[in-house]
């Protein structure tokens, strides 16, 4: 496997594949900066920035963020971590903000390592999505079925607003038609690795571990 510190990952799939599960759980294990531009945004609606209030309106309905707004937040994110030992969760999820990402790292020399696309079925993602809660406080998720909160926090626990079973819908929608292209831009770049995500947490987690150790 190669250092970490020289590790540059993308984790790319559908929304509730359990990519930020796999993103957590991978970078504690190497050591990785865990970069979600989901959960930088959520922070910045809970703080209501300027940031947070644009994003706000886009997100409740399941629509991406414009393309400028993410990308600052994701430049600055790997400007942080001196452009090496990431992993961007949810980032890039158009073919433009794919092109700047490659350019953006190329100018830096520091070309992207590998991006690991997550595959799972449209009937299992509205499994995992319905079902999640989230810590309102911390972002921490959970499942009602296959991670449930600890009883002591049953206050805390809410639904994403955009894993309402329309925001759901409309996020596959968006999924299909302007993020799935983007696997495709990789694949010629010769930089997909595709997972099987269906799994119990750790299972799908051995393959992660499997593949970032043959990189
Ligand atoms: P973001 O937060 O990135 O949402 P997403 O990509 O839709 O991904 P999710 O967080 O819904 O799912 P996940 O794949 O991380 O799965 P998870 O591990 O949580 O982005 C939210 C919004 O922000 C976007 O819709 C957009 O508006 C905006 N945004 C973000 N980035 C953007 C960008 N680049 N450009 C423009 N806009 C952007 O797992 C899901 C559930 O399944 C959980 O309950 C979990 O416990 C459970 N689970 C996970 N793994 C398993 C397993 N193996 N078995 C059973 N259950 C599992």
């Amino acid at each position: 496997m190669l250092p970490a510190s020289v590790l540059r990952l993308a984790f790319f799939g559908p929304p509730g594949a359990g990519k930020g599960t796999q993103a957590r759980l991978a970078s504690a294990r190497f050591g990785l900066r865990h970069i979600s531009t989901g959960r930088i945004l959520r922070v910045a609606i809970k703080e209501q920035t300027a940031i947070g209030r644009v994003a706000q309106t886009y997100i409740d309905k399941g629509s991406l963020v414009p393309d400028e707004v993410v990308r600052d937040l994701a430049e600055d994110a790997m400007r942080k971590c001196d452009f090496g030992g990431f992993i961007l969760d949810g980032y890039p999820r158009t073919e433009r903000q794919a092109k700047w990402l490659m350019d953006f790292l190329g100018r830096n020399d520091r070309p992207m390592t590998a991006v690991v696309h997550f595959v799972l079925s449209d009937d299992e993602v509205i499994a995992r999505l319905s079902r999640r809660r989230i810590n309102k406080e911390t972002g921490e998720n959970f499942h009602l079925d296959y991670k449930p909160p600890p009883l002591q926090i049953r206050h805390l626990i809410i639904q994403r607003r955009d894993d309402r079973p329309e925001a759901i819908r409309r996020r596959l929608g968006v999924y299909e038609a302007e993020t799935q292209p983007v696997a495709q831009y990789f694949q010629v770049a010769g930089l997909i690795h595709e997972i099987d995500a269906l799994g119990s947490f750790e299972t799908v987690h051995e393959r992660v571990c499997s593949l970032l150790g043959s990189l």
